[in-house]
Parts: C-alpha cells; sequence; structure tokens
C-alpha cells in the first residue's frame, strides 16, 4: 500500500480518500518511511532552506467567539491591545535590519482596522522594506476589501477553512460563523490573485480521522500556495478548556503527508507544536516543513496574543534570538535563509 501510494505521489496524481485514511489510520507503522519520502520531496525543492517569516500580531481585539480560541470576544481575562503604529515601523525596521523579507500582519478579526487604516500599514512597511512580500492574516472580509489590501501591496493571505466538515465547523464555532463563507473568502482572495494559505488544526474537539480526510482533500482540490496547521491546544479560559490537547505525532504526521500532496508549497513549522513539544519546530522541519515565523511583535504584547495556553514567543520564536534559531537550525542540517521564499507553482523556484 506505502509503495503505491509513493508511485501515485511520484506521478503528481494526488492521493484518494483511502490513501489518506489509510495513512492516518496506521501512523506509527509507516510514519518513518513517510517522514523521509516527505524530508526527499522537501529536500528536491527547497535544498535544505528554512525560510522565515517576521511575526507581527498587531491586535488581539477580535468580534468573533471561537470556542477554542484565547482571544474569543466574551473572554475577558485577556488585556486588549492594538499595537502602534509607531510600534509596527519599529518592529519592521527592527526585521528589516535583520534581513526579513516577509512580514506576517496577523490579528484579530477588529473593527477598528478598517480598510483605510490595515491599507495604510501596508503602505508603512512596504516603505522601510520595498522588496518585502506582506502576508496578511486577518480573517473574513468582503472582496473589496482583500481587493483594496491587495491594491495596497499586500502579497499572501492566511485563512485557516480549520475544518471541511461543515458540521464539525459549527461545533467549533458559534452559529453566526459559517463555513460557506469561510470557503468564499477563499475563492475570493485566490481571485485577485493573492498567494493562500488555508489549513486546520489537528485534534480539535469532535474532529475525527474523517474529517481530516476530508481536509486534506478540499486542500486538493483548493490547491493553495501555503498550509499552516498545527495541534489544538487548550486554552483555560475558553468553553473547550476540558478537552485535550491534540497529538504532535499526529500532526507531524499530517505534515508530511501535506508535503507529500504540495511539493512545492509553503508549510511552517508552527508555534502551537513547539508549545506542545520542547522540539516540536524541528519535528515539524523533519516532517517536511520549510517555512518557520519568528515572533518580531513588540514585547509588551506578546503575553497578551494567547490563542491558547503556554503559546512559545520567548525563546527561539522571537526574532531576537535569530542567531540561536540559526545555529539550532543548523545543527538539525538546514540552514535559515532570508529571501521571499515566494511560492511559484508546482514547479521548483530555486
Ligand atoms: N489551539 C491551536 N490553534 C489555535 N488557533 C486558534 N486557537 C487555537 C488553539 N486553541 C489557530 C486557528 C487559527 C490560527 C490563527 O490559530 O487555526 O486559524
Amino acid at each position: 500500500m506505502i509503495q503505491e501510494i509513493f508511485r501515485k505521489v511520484d506521478e503528481g496524481r494526488g492521493l484518494e480518500r483511502d490513501d489518506i485514511r489509510y495513512l492516518l489510520e496506521n501512523r506509527e507503522s509507516v510514519e518513518e518511511a513517510v517522514f523521509e519520502k516527505a524530508r526527499a520531496i522537501t529536500d528536491l525543492h527547497f535544498h535544505k532552506k528554512i525560510y522565515v517569516r517576521g511575526l507581527i500580531e498587531f491586535t488581539n481585539h477580535c468580534h468573533n467567539n471561537c470556542y477554542y480560541c484565547g482571544i474569543r470576544r466574551d473572554n475577558d481575562e485577556v488585556e486588549r491591545y492594538r499595537i502602534t503604529p509607531e510600534e509596527l515601523e519599529s518592529a519592521v525596521a527592527v526585521g528589516a535590519e535583520a534581513g526579513f523579507q516577509t512580514f506576517v500582519l496577523q490579528g484579530g478579526e477588529d473593527a477598528y482596522f478598517t480598510d483605510e487604516r490595515l491599507a495604510d500599514w501596508v503602505r508603512r512597511i512596504k516603505k522601510i522594506q520595498p522588496s518585502c512580500a506582506i502576508t496578511l492574516s486577518v480573517g473574513e472580509r468582503s472582496m473589496e476589501s482583500y481587493a483594496r489590501l491587495k491594491e495596497a501591496g499586500a502579497d499572501r493571505f492566511l485563512l485557516r477553512h480549520e475544518t471541511y466538515d461543515p458540521a464539525h465547523y459549527k461545533k467549533l464555532h458559534p452559529k453566526e460563523m459559517d463555513q460557506q463563507k469561510r470557503m468564499k473568502c477563499l475563492k475570493d482572495l485566490k481571485a485577485l490573485g493573492y498567494q493562500v494559505g488555508s489549513g486546520f488544526m489537528v485534534g480539535s474537539p469532535y474532529q475525527t480521522i474523517e474529517n481530516l480526510v476530508e481536509d486534506f482533500m478540499f486542500l486538493q482540490e483548493f490547491q493553495p500556495a501555503m498550509i499552516g496547521i498545527g495541534p489544538y491546544v487548550r486554552h483555560h479560559a475558553t468553553p473547550f478548556r476540558d478537552f485535550e490537547n491534540g497529538s504532535v505525532e499526529l500532526t507531524a504526521m499530517c505534515i508530511a503527508i501535506l508535503r507529500l500532496l504540495f511539493p512545492t508549497a509553503n508549510i511552517p513549522s508552527t508555534t502551537a507544536m513547539q508549545t506542545l513539544a520542547e522540539d516540536g519546530r524541528n519535528r515539524g522541519i523533519l516532517a517536511g516543513a520549510n517555512v518557520f515565523m519568528p515572533n518580531l511583535s513588540p514585547p509588551r504584547v506578546r503575553k497578551s496574543y494567547a490563542l491558547y495556553d503556554n503559546k512559545a514567543a520567548f525563546a527561539l520564536e522571537a526574532a531576537e534570538n535569530l542567531r540561536d534559531l540559526k545555529e539550532q537550525i543548523a545543527e538539525l542540517g538546514y540552514e535559515i535563509v532570508m529571501s521571499r521564499g515566494d511560492f511559484t507553482g508546482r514547479e521548483n523556484y530555486n
């Protein structure tokens, strides 16, 4: 079975439901071979380079109330913040100085950030580092809004679909949130020419293997430029506080499957991985991830952008510690590179 799966991968045929289910259900016996295959594909296209993106968490105000997320509207324990334009500019200047060529503006769905304000921020970033790519991760907006932000200079957009199954989506979100709306946003972003990233949590409450299979099937149809996944991590002040964390092992397996399916996609080893395991970041890389996103947010706000408990943000996650990160990645046999690392399709761009 595994050889047949690898043959399909080599022929670029994609995988079917049965193949993906087989890999997930037999994780323990197949993972060594799958990780090895995923790494071989990653190395072929990325030559042992890990691309870094400077992450700026600019607001934790959010009008959504997702049951899993620590910055949900009803959590009144969290100290709410917005960074100032000056803080933005100084974060970008620090990042530019360190050589970052991608900045990710990530925040809750915050009505304060009108199109005008966000567009202004995009322009400010490009003024400081004209050659950079800007990735927005600001949730659901109208097509007109996405178009304006693109016009202002945004290049990429991250919007996880969270789960493809509408019934599961309903269990994770209050009723005013709609899986179809999420899908429309993803289509709009793609139609506007953004490099679009989607993704899902692994081990979110009520998730089944079948849900994961459908997530992979959806992604194969959607063909994202980037795919971000991470284990579900509990947050003590959410309705899901009593659910178990997702598994690092299963997440690593999902990263590897993504790499089999999307040879040249940008796939990060996410903070949630590192939060649940001391070597989480490395395990993501060894499963086929090729991106890491150090935190460039002003230190005063880092504690407050807590989507889940014990979020890793201060050690090698911090952009200040880039040199240490480089060393650690070198020990793994990889090299941190600062170039934009745009997604250009199925062809190898290196
Ligand atoms: N655990 C893991 N990931 C989470 N996210 C939000 N809350 C949690 C949590 N408790 C993820 C969602 C969202 C991304 C920004 O963070 O997938 O899209």
